[in-house]
């Protein structure tokens, strides 16, 4: 049975050592199945490839502390879509999450030169995540406080802080946390990221992780 979609956000933790073992074929071919419904909603290209042993072998991947990581998402597509890599890349990993899998976002701790990259006209290269069974679920780390990550004039509405408290849970690079949430006078949200590493990847992974909190239909202002 899957995990309830809460539970997964709350469980997820990244985790960088996996057992030694292949994804078993029923969750293979659902995570497939998923990411294919991925792709054609974000017009973005997520492929699986499972039991491959070279892309996180190299001294990049041992300084990351990487471990039996033998299986990864690699995601592609059309160039300035890095918000949307992001807000689709966390559904699969929080679906990952809800099927029993672990994960981790990577953009730095692999050898890049060992990826089977079958780039179309047009097409970039972002990033991967890894995924398989954890050897353990990952530590729960630091946050910044709310206060320092959003705004909002006069008293919190309790979805805003339910979308808080998830967005907060989100991954981001080197955990650097540079985006700001702002609840407007004409009730628009607005989410803005700072400059850092992939941080306009993580905007994305913050606006869904907030959305899910939220539990109710956002209404983004358009930048
Ligand atoms: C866009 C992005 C890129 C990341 N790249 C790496 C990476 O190259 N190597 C790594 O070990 N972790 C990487 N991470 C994982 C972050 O370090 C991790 O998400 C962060 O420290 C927060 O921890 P948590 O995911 O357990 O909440 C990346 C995360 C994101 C969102």
């Amino acid at each position: 049975m899957e995990l309830e979609i809460d539970k997964a956000v709350v469980k997820r933790h990244s985790v960088r050592q996996y057992q030694d073992r292949e994804i078993e074929k029923d969750l293979a071919d659902k995570l497939n199945e998923f990411i294919k419904a991925i792709n054609l909603e974000s017009g973005l290209s997520f492929e699986l490839v499972l039991n491959e042993k070279t892309a996180f072998t190299g001294p990049l991947a041992h300084y990351g502390k990487f471990e039996h990581c033998y299986n990864y998402i690699i995601i592609k597509g059309p160039a300035k879509r890095e918000e949307d890599v992001g807000y689709y890349g966390e559904k699969i990993v929080i679906y990952a999450q809800q099927i029993g899998l672990n994960t981790c976002w990577v953009a730095l701790t692999y050898s890049k030169g060992k990826l089977n990259l079958r780039l179309e006209k047009g097409e970039k290269f972002y990033l991967l995540i890894s995924i398989g069974y954890g050897r353990h679920r990952g530590l729960p780390r630091k946050s910044k406080p709310m206060e320092d990550l959003c705004r909002v004039n006069g008293e919190m509405p309790e979805w805003f802080k339910n979308g808080m408290d998830f967005a907060m849970r989100a991954p981001t690079a080197i955990n650097q946390q540079r985006f700001m949430i702002t609840l407007l006078e004409n009730g628009e949200v607005e989410a803005k990221s700072f400059f850092g590493p992939c941080h306009k990847i993580d905007l994305g992974i913050v606006k869904y992780h907030f959305e899910l909190g939220a539990k109710i239909p956002i209404k983004w202002k358009k930048v």
